[in-house]
Parts: structure tokens; C-alpha cells; sequence
């Protein structure tokens, strides 16, 4: 019987999708430690971690000769593990694909709509007993049907909200991707982020994080945007610079930031929860059962492809 360790407590499904092998279930919300994931890796055949699990290479060269052939990651974003290190452990990498477009692209509207709307200012003022009425002027916000949204990464991901912008708002589309697109939705590539900031009422980040992506929106992009413009990040933290994200929304330069990802999660910068132009999610992308539950079978899936020797299903 295969052992399989399971780094954070998930749905049901998921584990009972697992009962044929030896489960060992750590039944926690938070991150493993590095001692634990030594151990695991030397200790069992597969191990399911996610998003804060670290695997850097020095763990890895730490752990020594290992027993673990895979790590099927319970998301799709990988910059947590060091894919080089882990190939040259002999471990495979899978993730996570497709399953959490949609719950993704929909929280990327979520936060379009209630940063234009700010809907957060107007909801912490009725929370708070100090609605005075309706009136005329009140928390006027920006109307998102027919204006410009700029889509930086046209994967699954931005693909799925340039539709629902299209379709769903009239919103004309700009992106920027680095290689040629043409996705399923009437939209334009430009050459640049920088043109797509300058084109863009709201700018989009949807790229994967890691080396690649650090910082690829900064002070240049964040200049270029506009001081009607709003910045959103469903990403990972990390590729927007937080501080000249900081700087910018604190000169005026952007309009305001709807932030599902952070750089150094989960700390939030003071900063950013003082400004009330900003709205604050806690990384809540893929965050409906559905797609929780479809994440955990995918990577289900890939761990007993490796114990049947079958080829892994999404491998990356
Ligand atoms: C992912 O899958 O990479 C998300 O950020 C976690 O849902």
C-alpha cells in the first residue's frame, strides 16, 4: 500500500478519493513546517501539498536520499516549489489546471466591480451604523459596462474574464501576453504592459507568479495607468511591487486596487487596509467547494496515475 501525505486539512472528497492508499492526513489550515516536509518526503511515496507549502531547493538537498516521487500540488500555481530542485530529486511536479478558471475569472469580477463600485467603503458604512440615507452624490463610483479592461496574461485565466468583461459588461479588451494570442473573445494584443496600462480603465493582472513575473507591474506600469484607473490582482502578490503599488495609490496616480494576492502573504501592509479606495480579499480565487473539491480530485488523480504507472495528467 502506497503512503501518501496530505499537508492541510481539504474536503472530503478529496481524501476519500484517496482510500485506497495509506493516507497520512495533517489536519491543519496552515502552512507545513520544514521539518514536516523533510520528513514527509522521506517517509511516504506522494505528497499533496499547496500554496505555502515550501519546497526550495535547500530543502530538498536537506531532505537527503528521499522515498517521495511526487508532489501533486493542490492548486495551479507552483512558484512555491522549486520544479529544477525537485526534478533533480526525483520528484514530479503536478498541479491543478483548468478546474479553477471560472471560480478565479468570477473573483476578478468581483473585485472589478466592488473597487469601481466601491462597494467595501459603502458596506463597512452601513456596517457601521453611519448610513445617513440615500442622496445624490454619495460614493460615486466608476460604471464598468463599456469601458476599457487591460488583461496582463491571456491564459485560461484572463481569457475566462476577458469574456465575462466582454460579454457580460460590453468592455472593449487590451492585453498583453508574451508570446502571440488569439483568444475566444474580440480583444486587442498590444506590445507592451506599459500600453496596455496607458489603453486601460481597469488593468487585470493574470499571470503565473515565480522568478519570471517578480515585480512585473511597477512604478512604470502604475504611472502609465492613469488617476481614473484601477489595478487588479487575482495573481500571485508578488508580481505586482507592492510598495510603488503603495507609492501610487498614495500620490493619486491610480484610482484605487481590488487585491485578491499579496506579497507577503498573509501579511497586508497597514498601508493598503487604511486606504478605503482599496479592496482587500484573502486569496479567495478558487475559493468555492466546487472547485476546492475538482482541485483535490485533480491532483487525486495525478498521485494514483503515478501508483497505477500510468502517465501523470497534468504534470508540469
Ligand atoms: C492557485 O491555484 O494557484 C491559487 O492561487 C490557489 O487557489
Amino acid at each position: 500500500m502506497a503512503r501518501v501525505f496530505v499537508t492541510r486539512t481539504y474536503p472530503a472528497e478529496v481524501l476519500d478519493a484517496l482510500s485506497a492508499h495509506e493516507v497520512v492526513l495533517r489536519d491543519k489550515t496552515t502552512p507545513a513546517s520544514r521539518d514536516t516536509l523533510i520528513a514527509a518526503l522521506r517517509d511516504h511515496d506522494a505528497i499533496l501539498p499547496t500554496l505555502g507549502d515550501m519546497f526550495p531547493a535547500d530543502l530538498l538537498k536537506a531532505a537527503g536520499p528521499i522515498r517521495a516521487r511526487l508532489l501533486a500540488n493542490f492548486g495551479v500555481g507552483y512558484n512555491h516549489i522549486d520544479v529544477a530542485a525537485a526534478r533533480a530529486h526525483g520528484l514530479a511536479v503536478t498541479n491543478t489546471p483548468g478546474v479553477l478558471t471560472d471560480a478565479t475569472a468570477d473573483l476578478a469580477l468581483t473585485l472589478i466591480l466592488a473597487t469601481a463600485r466601491r462597494a467595501g467603503e459603502g458596506e463597512r458604512l452601513v456596517r457601521a451604523g453611519n448610513w445617513q440615507g440615500w442622496h445624490p452624490t454619495e460614493l460615486l463610483g466608476m460604471q464598468v459596462t463599456g469601458r476599457t479592461v487591460g488583461i496582463i496574461g491571456m491564459g485560461r485565466i484572463g481569457e475566462a474574464i476577458a469574456r465575462r468583461c466582454h460579454f457580460g459588461f460590453g468592455m472593449e479588451v487590451v492585453f498583453y501576453n508574451r508570446s502571440a494570442k488569439s483568444p475566444d473573445v474580440p480583444a486587442r494584443q498590444l506590445d507592451s504592459i506599459e500600453a496596455v496600462a496607458r489603453a486601460a480603465d481597469i488593468v487585470v493582472v493574470a499571470v503565473p507568479g515565480g522568478a519570471e513575473t517578480h515585480h512585473l507591474v511597477g512604478a512604470g506600469t502604475l504611472a502609465a495607468m492613469g488617476p481614473h484607473a484601477i489595478l487588479v490582482n487575482i495573481a500571485r502578490g508578488d508580481v505586482v511591487d507592492e510598495a510603488a503599488l503603495i507609492a501610487a495609490l498614495e500620490a493619486g496616480q491610480i484610482a484605487g486596487a481590488g487585491l485578491d494576492v499579496y506579497e507577503h502573504e498573509p501579511a497586508v501592509p497597514e498601508a493598503l487596509r487604511r486606504m478605503e479606495n482599496v479592496t482587500l480579499l484573502p486569496h479567495l480565487g478558487s475559493a468555492t467547494l466546487e472547485t476546492r473539491v475538482a482541485m483535490g480530485l485533480k491532483a487525486v488523480e495525478n498521485i494514483l496515475a503515478l501508483f497505477d504507472g500510468k502517465p501523470l495528467v497534468s504534470p508540469v
